[in-house]
């Protein structure tokens, strides 16, 4: 090149730099933080990102490992004390009112009155993402926690059938042992106990039950025979699992029957995520079936972002323009179908969804009309976070220690729900 070009083409470098400056002026940056680190989850992180920078503005990614999100909020809450709150963050359920309370969350209500989100979401879950009938949160999706997953070729293999009741669970659980199958694939962790201890109770107790023990933790419930028999179902279910299950991440449980090495897992739809990720057909390489006992129900696990308060003019643009988004049909489309969960948006259209997502929505509106569409306790949607932390150690205890009494798990649980 001859120096004139070589100068004519600094000459133009230097005006289109001028010119991407001019226009990033008006750019944000917004910092999410959330915990969706396993192979669905990040994909479907990665869409919302995507979705943000098509707007022009800049993604800082505060991704926080842990399944169920403990570790997440941990971190959560040292950054905000620090007074260096990130832009959005993966809140849930009451969650959402305790840091409203906590004077930190911006209110989005403009947003949400241009985008018509009264109208596009079902009450139960506007309700939610409200503090004072001001719009803080901004929700993605609905997941179903209440789902048992299958590897049907390693039923075959066992000669088992798909269990709908804890019985055919158990006799499922025997027929794999017998062929050298894990019967089922569970991470050892407190959250991965709590979230199969309620899918238990649900099956077992069905939803009024349910909703008196989990959600009003009325104490004759808790102490009462309905719960004896939950909690004694619970600890043989813990009969079916192997003994490298302790501390095991649900992504990895996901991945073992993936590749039969373990015929069922009881987890939420995210773990369809991981089955989707890995490239498998639902329906022929894997099966979705309620959890035992729980096919007319269905514990609901919204997962949403608040909004914390910010300075900067141009990150508060960005911060509005991530929630409003998070409710635009095509992101709910895109990011429900990688991350396994539903469109929290109503009236979306689900033909690219599998069939699992089309029971999931289907049984979300008719449960929720029959009074069995419950919030999950185990996924932060059903009591405070300083209740929910009590039960779920009471609950992970039992589990773990052989020891420990089904009255005593009783007595406990009474009293963790207590817990101001
Ligand atoms: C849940 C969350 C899901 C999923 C899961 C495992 O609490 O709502 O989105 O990511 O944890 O990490």
């Amino acid at each position: 090149m001859n120096r004139s070009n070589t100068r004519r083409l600094g000459a133009i470098t230097l005006a289109c730099s001028a010119l991407l400056a001019s226009a990033a002026a008006g750019a944000g940056e917004v910092e999410v933080l959330h915990w969706w680190t396993s192979g669905g989850e990040a994909k479907a992180a990665a869409a919302l990102k995507l979705t943000l920078q098509k707007g022009g503005h800049r993604w800082k990614d505060f991704a926080v490992a842990g399944g169920g999100g403990d570790s997440a909020m941990t971190v959560l809450k040292s950054r905000v004390v620090s007074g260096n709150a990130p832009s959005a963050a993966q809140i849930k359920g009451p969650s959402l009112q305790e840091w409203a309370r906590e004077g930190v969350l911006a209110n989005i209500d403009d947003v949400a009155k241009a985008e018509k989100w009264d109208e596009l979401l079902p009450k139960i879950v506007s309700d939610g993402m409200k503090y004072k009938g001001n719009y803080i949160a901004a929700p993605v999706n609905v997941h179903r926690v209440n789902w048992l997953w299958v590897n049907p070729e390693a039923l075959k293999k066992a000669g088992a059938k798909l269990p709908t009741t804890w019985d055919e669970f158990f006799a499922a659980g025997d027929a794999l042992k017998k062929a050298g199958i894990i019967p089922l694939a569970h991470g050892g962790q407190n959250w991965q106990d709590f979230t199969t201890f309620e899918s238990v109770a649900l099956g077992i107790g069905g939803a009024e039950f349910y909703k008196k023990a989990l959600v009003q933790l009325d104490a004759a419930t808790i102490t009462g025979p309905q719960m004896t028999q939950v909690l004694e179902t619970f600890k043989k279910v813990k009969g079916y699992t192997d003994k490298n299950a302790p501390g095991r991440d649900w992504n990895l449980a996901t991945a073992m029957v993936i590749k039969g090495e373990a015929g069922m897992q009881l987890m939420g739809d995210w773990a369809k995520g991981e089955f989707i990720a890995a490239g498998k057909t639902p329906g022929t390489d894997f099966v979705c079936t309620p959890a035992p006992g729980s096919a007319k129900a269905f514990t609901f696990n919204v997962d949403s972002f608040a909004m914390f308060k910010l300075k900067d003019a141009a990150n508060v643009a960005a911060q509005k323009e991530l929630a409003k988004e998070i409710m635009a049909p095509n992101f709910q489309e895109l990011f429900n179908l990688y991350k396994g969960s539903i469109p929290v948006r109503l009236g979306m259209k689900m033909d690219k969804f599998d069939d699992c997502a089309k029971a999931s929505a289907k049984d979300f509106v008719d449960t929720a009309k029959a009074g069995a569409l419950v919030p999950s306790i185990a996924h932060g949607m059903a009591v405070p976070s300083a209740v929910e932390g009590a039960i779920k150690d009471v609950v992970s205890q039992f589990w773990n220690d052989d020891k420990m009494s089904v009255a005593d798990a009783q007595s406990r649980i009474a009293s963790a729900a207590k817990t101001k």
